[in-house]
């Protein structure tokens, strides 16, 4: 039986288990990247399991995410990451350089080889045939530092893509269909891989949008073939000798096959608030517009930004209308101003922000209160723009673009006349904002401002484990009460004894000061505790805090492997009725604490009331490892 493509590149890359799908497997990390509102922490991280040089094939360090700067945090950090990455080992992208995805794409991406990025959206890079797998900065300081990364053997759906896109069509419509089919919890430990003849009418650019809002369908990876389309795109960037061609096997048998029919696809949008809301522009066409915004990791690509500009040629952004474009890199954004296209988009009355992700992370560029904002980008969440009120719509650049001048949502077939635009022979190659590591790092000194403050590492599990119950909270707790993340706190990524005194506070404000006053304790949570995002500050305060156990009804699965990771035992009532039996401050303990990690069975000793309730550690033996080290730093630090 053949392979897929993506077992394939698992296959040359397993390290630990076998290629049994839904058993934990280990595969090794050829390249990763971090960007700064997670690369700090990553950094730290990496400085804390004191290996002194990076392990990977490549690793890249990007300023993207936060370029605002309103006090000295900021640069502070990126100054950080600066000097750590040159020590380390690590290649460093300047701010203004370009986004992470995207410039990973022109400039270092290599297809088969696998990458794991602490981002989301790192799964760009299947684009150009990589496993690439976003993560937590952990897991990304793991990789670093020569660790294996562990998922779940994926199933595999293949996507089927036949003919080819109409003019006004493009690949943002592609993947807004495969949200549409299989919605944005269609992807759970799954493999989007795509094939069939509409595969080489894609270029490489257009595919690393599809893979890249892959992301949204909660999906392991995208991936692509490495064909001549990725030769061309290679040797273009000056990178031919990097090209390998990839492809599944012609008898590889898929989980699940999913198809698309280019030639018949229309323009679509996905409706306020989730990327899978997916309509036809036409149905919707007409809706008045406040704002356009063009760029993001998703389509800010010199392919799309020329489309942008072939249409505004000419044109007048309507009255109504604020279109804000951020060019993807500095390769983009230098073409465009060395071929005119810039003009082009100036003239019509776009405004040109700095080559990042900006407002796609609320970074400025909020709409206006009720507005309507439509953007190329992949997140439409409620909030995320800045304003909660607005309605912000994905869709793709030549959407985008008509609807700016029309000053209406507009479908833009049969509305725009696009020219053929080839893909250049050459790009513009200059890596000049592209710091490389110092061959000695060990001479290198590693700045850290006042903010950056030491990173917080548990201790080895003790025998007795023991401690009040700091605070009791109810059901479906997420990431964002255990460790709020505003524009107020966001600079403070670094600084984790400033953020712990946030830590659970949307629930008791008390908290933080009470886990300080009794040198730590436990936290009593109901079902789903840590639900939301991959925040791994909502571990890391809790940490700073003397957080030694956080018992639950159940566990959402990222914050629970980010406790494990950070030495946190995570606990759940084998009877859920003992949740109400506790009561805060209690006096709680664990007897031969390390033992019972061990058994999977742990009785918790309630000494205030004179009880015992049985709890269930449901843990792998890597996991309890970590526990019994005090996190897996420490795990990587006695192994080293
Ligand atoms: Fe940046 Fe938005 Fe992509 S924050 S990495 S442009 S999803």
């Amino acid at each position: 039986m053949g392979l897929t493509l993506t077992e394939k590149i698992i296959k040359d890359h397993l390290v630990v288990g076998e290629m049994v799908k839904g058993t934990e497997i280990g595969i090794r990390i050829d390249q990763t990247l971090t960007q700064d509102s997670t690369g700090t922490m990553a950094y730290m991280q990496l400085e804390a399991m004191e290996v002194p040089r990076v392990k990977t094939k490549r690793s890249l360090a990007y300023i993207d995410h936060n370029m605002l700067q309103e006090g000295p945090e900021n640069m502070d950090d990126h100054i950080y990451i600066q000097t750590v990455a040159k020590k380390h080992g690590v290649y460093f992208s300047k701010p203004g350089n370009g986004i992470c995805h995207q410039v990973e794409i022109e400039r270092f991406g290599v297809p088969g080889q696998t990458l794991l990025g602490s981002d989301s959206h790192t799964p760009t890079g299947g684009g150009i045939g990589m496993l690439a797998i976003g993560a937590g900065g952990l897991d990304v300081a793991v990789a670093m530092a020569g660790g294996e990364y562990y998922i779940t053997m994926p199933e595999v759906v293949k996507v089927e893509l036949t003919g080819k896109l109409r003019k006004g069509v493009s690949s943002k419509d592609i993947i807004l269909e495969v949200l549409r089919q299989c919605t944005v919890k269609g992807g759970i430990n799954k493999v989007f891989e795509y094939a069939g003849d509409g595969v080489k009418t894609l270029t490489v650019p257009e595919r690393a949008t599809v893979t890249n809002m892959g992301a949204e369908l909660g999906a392991t990876t995208s991936v692509f073939p490495s064909d001549d389309m990725t030769k061309a795109f290679l040797e273009a960037q000056g990178r031919g000798e990097d090209f390998t061609a990839l492809s599944a096997d012609s008898d590889a048998v898929y989980d699940q096959v999913v198809k698309v029919d280019l030639s018949t696809l229309e323009p679509l949008t996905a409706c306020p608030h989730s990327p899978d809301k997916v309509v036809k522009v036409s149905e919707i066409e007409g809706l008045k517009v406040n704002q356009v915004a063009i760029g993001s990791c998703t389509n800010s690509s010199w392919l799309d930004l020329m489309k942008v500009a072939a249409i505004l040629k000419g044109q007048t952004v309507a009255e109504n209308v604020q279109l804000v474009i951020a060019p993807g890199s500095k390769q983009v954004l230098t073409m465009l101003a060395e071929n005119g296209a810039l003009a082009d988009l100036l003239n019509a009355g776009a405004r040109i922000l700095e080559c990042g992700c900006g407002p796609c992370i609320g970074m400025g560029q909020a709409p206006c209160t009720d507005g309507v904002s439509l953007r190329t980008f992949n997140r439409n969440f409620k909030g995320r723009s800045g304003t909660v009120s607005a309605d912000v719509y994905l869709l793709s650049p030549e959407t985008a673009a008509i609807s700016a001048v029309k000053g209406v949502l507009t479908n833009p077939l049969g509305k725009v006349e696009l020219p053929d635009i080839e893909m250049p022979k050459d790009f513009l190659i200059n890596d000049n904002a592209v710091v490389p590591p110092a061959p000695e790092g060990e001479k290198v000194e590693v700045i850290k401002g006042p903010n950056i403050k030491p990173f917080p590492l548990a201790k080895p599990l003790a025998d007795t484990v023991e401690g009040k119950a700091l605070i009791v909270v109810e059901d479906n707790i997420t990431t964002d009460h255990i460790m709020p993340s505003n524009a107020k706190l966001l600079p403070y990524r670094s600084n984790i004894p400033y953020l712990a005194d946030y830590c659970l506070a949307p629930c008791d404000p008390e908290f933080p000061q009470r886990a300080k006053d009794n040198h730590g304790g436990f936290i009593i949570g109901g079902q789903n505790y840590g639900q939301g995002s991959s925040r791994e500050h909502a571990a890391l305060a809790p940490v700073y805090l003397g957080i030694k156990g956080v018992i639950t009804k159940s566990f959402a699965r990222i914050h629970k492997n980010n406790l494990i990771n950070n030495g946190i035992l995570p606990m759940v009532f084998e009877n859920e009725a003992d949740y109400d039996k506790i009561s805060l401050g209690d006096d709680l303990m664990i007897d031969n604490a390390r033992e019972q990690v061990n058994t999977l069975k742990i009785a918790l000793k309630n000494k205030t009331k004179n009880e015992e309730y049985p709890l269930l550690i449901e843990v792998s033996e890597r996991q309890k490892e970590m526990l019994q080290s005090g996190g897996l730093i420490n795990l990587m630090r006695s192994k080293n």
